[in-house]
Order: structure tokens, then C-alpha cells, then sequence
């Protein structure tokens, strides 16, 4: 096959940042123009919690998308320590919630409504083992005490092994994997288990974050880790292995609000997300097996069909990303280091 052009189905987003309000409307075209479905995120303020809060913002996304647009936003339920099974069963038997979130209380944006401790879930983890309903996690511990470069390590040694263990046919996906050992526990652990792998922690190690001066557009949760972390995330990445698929964690802020004494975490990289993986294949030699990763996996995953219209990607002379121009102010676009040499084809 060539190396500098492909053809797939069009892509799903299985863990994505859409907002609210002007945001969404700004951020929400560069998501329907690349991807068929996204898993929308519930972290909004107040957070997406109840069968009614997540129809009402599927409908204010349904009226932001562009004419003749057929992008489905999945909405997913925020877990909180009083979220009960019956509000979950509603929301699964009315096609509402394809899945939902668990934020350890306060790991990262919009977080301090998520879930003091796992043992007051123990009834909804049951709920949701039993009726099909995806866990999607974000596996960082928040013990201040714990390194931060350590946080998604512990997690999975301390809760999310012992969650695996407890609730053996539940659905749990390691959102936005960033280690070796996330990359392990998705690979051997028992039960169906998978991970999203983001752009931005395929293409960056935590250097980036200090290159000659403080990066704030680098920074994310989880943040990046060493060059051996982004090693084992690639190499997941391109195994063929169908429990690791694309999710872009594009996640918005304003430019001012990253570049500000206490920047917010997030890197929005919905306009570049596929030209980044198409890169990665590429680089690794893997083009054939990108396919799988952004189109069939995720859904095989979700037990959804794969889409039916096809993108093209192909390399190219360096693509500049321009901010994105919101009317709250630009959002800086996520380019890797060392720049970007793939981009969506004007045909198909
Ligand atoms: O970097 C991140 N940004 N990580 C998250 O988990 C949340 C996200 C956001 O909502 O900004
Ligand atoms: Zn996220």
C-alpha cells in the first residue's frame, strides 16, 4: 500500500471535550468535519449527571452542527458519589448514556463533583456490569502526596486492579492511557478492558513541556510522561491489539487561560487530531493498521457499526495550524513538536 496517502472509514472520537455555549459552537465544526461519532465528556458545570442534562446538551449540540452535518454526539453519564443505578438504567434504556465517566474528586478540569471513593459506586459498577454499560476512566490517583508523573501508576495498582477484579464483566476503558504500566494492565487484564490513545501523548514526552522556557500548550491530565511511556504508547498504538483506539481528550481553553499563572490542562487538537495519527502510523511504519485503530476498534469496542463514509488522509508539505478563533478568543491548535506533515485530503 502507499505510505503517504490512505483511505478509511471515517473515524469515531471515542473521548472528546465539546463544551458549551460559544465554545461548542466554535470547536464543534472541526470534530463534525473529521469524525463520524464522539464520545461527548460530562465535565461540564455543572456537570452532565442525569438522563435530563445529558438530552438537553445533546440537543444544543444537535443545533450547532452545520447543515446537512450527520456527526452523532454519544453522551456519557458524570458520576458523582449520590449517581444511582436507576438514573443509569433510564438513561441506557432511552439510548442516552453510551457510557459513563468516573473523575476521581478533583483530578483534573470540573472535577470536584467526581467520586470521593470507589466503594459508594459499588451498586452502580454492578448496574453497569449487568445492563452493558461502559466505565470510562480517568486513572490518576489524587492523593496530593503521590508524584505527579506517578499518579496514573498508582491508580492502577491501588483502585483500578481491584476494580477490575470486582466487577469482572464490566466495560472499562483507561481513558487517554500515558504509561507503560496503563499499556500492560489494558494488554493483560482480564475481562473487557481497552484504552483511548491521545495525539498528544503519541507525539510529545514531558520534555516538551520545558522546551527552553515554560509550555503551557503542552500541558494536559494526564500529564505527558518520559519518552519511554510515549515508547509503550506507540507500539500499542500500531500492535493490531483492538484494545487500544483513538481518542483525541481534545480539550479547549482559551489561549488566556493556559497562559496564566495557573494555566488550565488541556491540549485542543481537534483540527490536527487525524493528520497526528496518520503521522505516527506513518512514522512507525504502520500505515496499515491506522484503519483499525481510528475506524473499527472503537466501535467493535462500543458494539456500534463501523461508518460508512471515507476520509483521505496524505502527507504534505508542512501544515501550519492556525489558533482557533472563538468569540471568548483563540484557542492555540495542537501541532506536535517538529511540526505536521499530513492533513485530510480535499477528496473523498
Ligand atoms: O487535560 C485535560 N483536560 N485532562 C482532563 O482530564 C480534562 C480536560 C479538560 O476538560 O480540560
Ligand atoms: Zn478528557
Amino acid at each position: 500500500m502507499p505510505t503517504d496517502k490512505i483511505t478509511l472509514p471515517l473515524p469515531d472520537d471515542w473521548h472528546l471535550h465539546l463544551r458549551d455555549d460559544a465554545m461548542l459552537a466554535a470547536v464543534l465544526p472541526a470534530t463534525a468535519r473529521d469524525f463520524g461519532r464522539a464520545i461527548v465528556m460530562p465535565n461540564l458545570k455543572p456537570p452532565v449527571s442525569t438522563v435530563a442534562a445529558a438530552v438537553a446538551y445533546r440537543a444544543r449540540i444537535r443545533a450547532l452542527l452545520p447543515p446537512a452535518s450527520d456527526f452523532q454526539p454519544l453522551m456519557t453519564c458524570y458520576l458523582t458519589d449520590v449517581t444511582t443505578p436507576d438514573e443509569l438504567r433510564a438513561g441506557h434504556r432511552d439510548g442516552v448514556f453510551v457510557a459513563a465517566k468516573l473523575y476521581p474528586a478533583g483530578a483534573t478540569t470540573n472535577a470536584d463533583a467526581g467520586v470521593t471513593s470507589l466503594a459508594k459506586l459499588h451498586r452502580v459498577f454492578e448496574t453497569m456490569q449487568t445492563i452493558g454499560l461502559p466505565l470510562l476512566v480517568h486513572g490518576e490517583t489524587t492523593d496530593p502526596a503521590v508524584d505527579v508523573f506517578d499518579r496514573e501508576a498508582v491508580f492502577i495498582d491501588t483502585l483500578l486492579m481491584p476494580l477490575r477484579r470486582d466487577f469482572p464483566a464490566l466495560k472499562i476503558v483507561l481513558e487517554h492511557v500515558t504509561t507503560r504500566e496503563g499499556v500492560q494492565f489494558v494488554s493483560e487484564a482480564a475481562g473487557p478492558t481497552a484504552a483511548t490513545l491521545t495525539p498528544h501523548h503519541l507525539t510529545i514526552n514531558r520534555n516538551a513541556m520545558f522546551e527552553r522556557g515554560i509550555r503551557p500548550h503542552m500541558y494536559c491530565l494526564p500529564v505527558a510522561k518520559r519518552e519511554a511511556h510515549r515508547a509503550a504508547l506507540r507500539a500499542a498504538a500500531v500492535s493490531g491489539n483492538p484494545r487500544f483506539f483513538l481518542g483525541t481528550d481534545s480539550a479547549p481553553h482559551l489561549r488566556a487561560a493556559k497562559e496564566h499563572d495557573c494555566g488550565c490542562a488541556g491540549v485542543f487538537n481537534a483540527p490536527t487530531a487525524l493528520a497526528c495519527y496518520a503521522q505516527v502510523f506513518a512514522g512507525q511504519g504502520r500505515l496499515d493498521r491506522l484503519v483499525d485503530f481510528a475506524s473499527r476498534f472503537g466501535p467493535a469496542f462500543y458494539g456500534l457499526p463501523v461508518n460508512t463514509r471515507e476520509i483521505t488522509l496524505e502527507a504534505c508539505a508542512e501544515a501550519v495550524a492556525d489558533d482557533w478563533p472563538t468569540p471568548l478568543g483563540p484557542v492555540c491548535v495542537f501541532v506536535p513538536p517538529g511540526g505536521l506533515r499530513w492533513r485530510r485530503s480535499a477528496s473523498p
